[in-house]
């Protein structure tokens, strides 16, 4: 009898000490919650910026082809050169890289840059948020691109 009632109050301690162990257990998930939130990368200019190029452009390393080629790692990319995209003659045919600055250009005007182009887009007249945009563009390249 001594030893069940023992047996008992053990069980007892050990469902408290496990009642008492998960109130403990939480505050550390809320600060692991607060820390991710924190970790978050803050909204930048730039990002809402792409979504007038999100339309039709996806900018994920896997990211699918859409009315446009992917945009992943394009600044140091040949012109033209998405594997399966079926760009306009003009574009297919261009012989450059896209650097920051020839990106600048063809967004300020694309049809201006790439006579024949097939990018539906009239550009970007506001340099500022054409460097944000590119700014960006460039944040989300891999970092093994070059
Ligand atoms: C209405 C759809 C559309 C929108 C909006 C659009 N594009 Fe495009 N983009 C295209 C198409 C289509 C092509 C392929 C053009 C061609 O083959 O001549 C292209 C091509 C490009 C290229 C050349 C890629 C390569 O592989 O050579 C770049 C760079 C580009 N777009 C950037 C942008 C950026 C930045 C924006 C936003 C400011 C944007 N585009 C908005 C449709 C769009």
């Amino acid at each position: 009898m001594a030893i069940a009632s023992k047996l008992v109050n053990t069980i007892a301690a050990c469902a408290m000490l496990a009642a008492c162990g998960s109130p403990q257990e939480n505050p550390s998930d809320t600060g692991s919650n607060k820390e991710t939130a924190s970790k978050m990368p803050k909204a930048v200019p730039g990002k809402t910026l792409f979504m007038q190029c999100a339309a039709c452009h996806s900018l994920d390393a896997d990211g699918p082809k859409k009315t446009g080629p992917n945009l992943h790692n394009v600044v140091g990319r040949k012109a033209g050169s998405v594997e399966g995209y079926r760009y306009s003659k003009a574009l297919g045919a261009a012989d450059f890289a896209w650097t920051r600055e020839k990106l600048d250009e063809f967004i300020t005007k694309p049809f201006a840059t790439v006579p024949g182009t097939i990018m539906a887009f009239s550009g970007i007249a506001d340099s500022e948020k054409r460097k944000q945009l590119i700014d960006y563009i460039e944040s989300t390249d891999s970092p093994a691109a070059d």
